[in-house]
């Protein structure tokens, strides 16, 4: 009998041919619409001796305690792992694997895309010439912010982090800064970062992203305090987890003109309804956590998902483990 590799989706098109073919493993998979209804993922880990989940399965340790004894890995398609209860998975001796790197570049290009898109007022350009509010060329319309001789403030300086600087720097920025949980020099010389406290990096800069991961830490940290802080002109990007901003205060931050504009690719929850003022409002573009969506990127994170979850039914050491 061959070991049972439980996949929760169907996968982008190259991985998914590559899925098919394998012969070590017997392979099953949950092809309904939708995410897989959680009685489906609960039977998967009484069965399968790896899961190959995404990051929308909820891997709490309610699940992770009712899986079955050959439950052997947790293969995340992501690289953000916030929805796996690791401690429970490690006190069962189940191997967890992400996919770090290979979203890298794509997640710092949407990044750099919100960035720009919030400064140049970009959601409000397209819809003036929709709405047939484009008169002729104007020197006083649509002005927004550019990046020249400005304060660029990274929250979380790790990969996807490091890869946003190298992109926007090239703007014009003057300076860039940084705060996480600790200093990384090595990621800071290529744009003499700055440590800096969360206090200081609000204060001081133009230009926000966050690309740290979420949890108990960073949950809510940008808040009606944190907008107080920041610059009126500030803007604010979001490619990481929704809730590391709490969503409300952010539409009053907006209204309240604490700060000038936001680009998010995450929402809490998602999808986000879409009556929800934050969707409508002229001054925030709304993307639907496509950070990573790029033909390269899925194919490239879903291979890696599945030599993870093939090592970890195996018995060998995963290419990408979850520490
Ligand atoms: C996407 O958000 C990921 O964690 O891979
Ligand atoms: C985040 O997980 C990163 O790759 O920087």
């Amino acid at each position: 009998l061959k070991p049972l590799l439980y996949v929760t989706r169907t996968l982008p098109q190259v991985a998914q041919k590559r899925l098919e073919a394998l012969t070590e493993v017997e392979v099953k998979q949950w092809t309904g619409s939708g995410t897989i209804p959680s009685d489906e993922l609960n039977k998967a880990v009484n069965s399968a001796d790896g899961l190959l989940c995404m990051l929308t399965e909820k891997i709490d340790s309610a699940l992770i305690s009712s899986a079955g004894k050959q439950l052997k890995v947790i293969s995340t398609m992501s690289v953000g792992y916030d929805h796996i209860d690791v401690q429970a998975a490690k006190d069962r001796q189940i191997a967890l694997g992400y996919t770090p790197d290979v979203l890298t570049d794509a997640t710092a290009d949407l990044t750099a895309l919100l960035a720009l898109s919030a400064a140049r007022r970009a959601k409000e350009a397209i819809d003036a010439v929709r709405d047939g509010k484009w008169q002729k060329w104007d020197p006083t319309w649509l002005l927004g912010s550019q990046f020249t001789g400005k304060t660029l403030g990274m929250v979380g300086l790790g990969r996807i982090g490091s890869a946003v600087a190298s992109r926007l720097k090239p703007f014009g920025f003057s300076r860039v800064l940084y705060h996480g949980s600790q200093p990384r020099p090595e990621r800071a010389e290529p744009f003499n970062a700055q440590f800096t406290s969360f206090d200081g990096l609000l204060s001081e800069s133009d230009v926000i992203c966050i690309c740290c991961s979420l949890n108990e830490k960073t949950r809510h940290m940008f808040n009606k305090e944190a907008f107080k802080k920041m610059k009126s002109t500030a803007i604010l990007v979001n490619t990481a987890r929704g809730p590391i901003v709490q969503q409300d205060d952010l539409v009053w931050a907006l209204n309240e003109r604490e700060i000038a504009a936001v680009g998010t690719d995450v929402t809490d929850p998602e999808p986000i309804d879409p009556k929800h003022p934050l969707v409508g409002h002229s001054r925030a573009i709304v993307f639907p956590h496509i950070g990573s969506a790029t033909e390269e990127t899925r194919n490239l994170m879903a291979n890696m998902a599945i030599d993870n979850a093939l090592a970890g039914i195996l018995g060998k050491d995963l290419k990408a483990p979850i520490k």
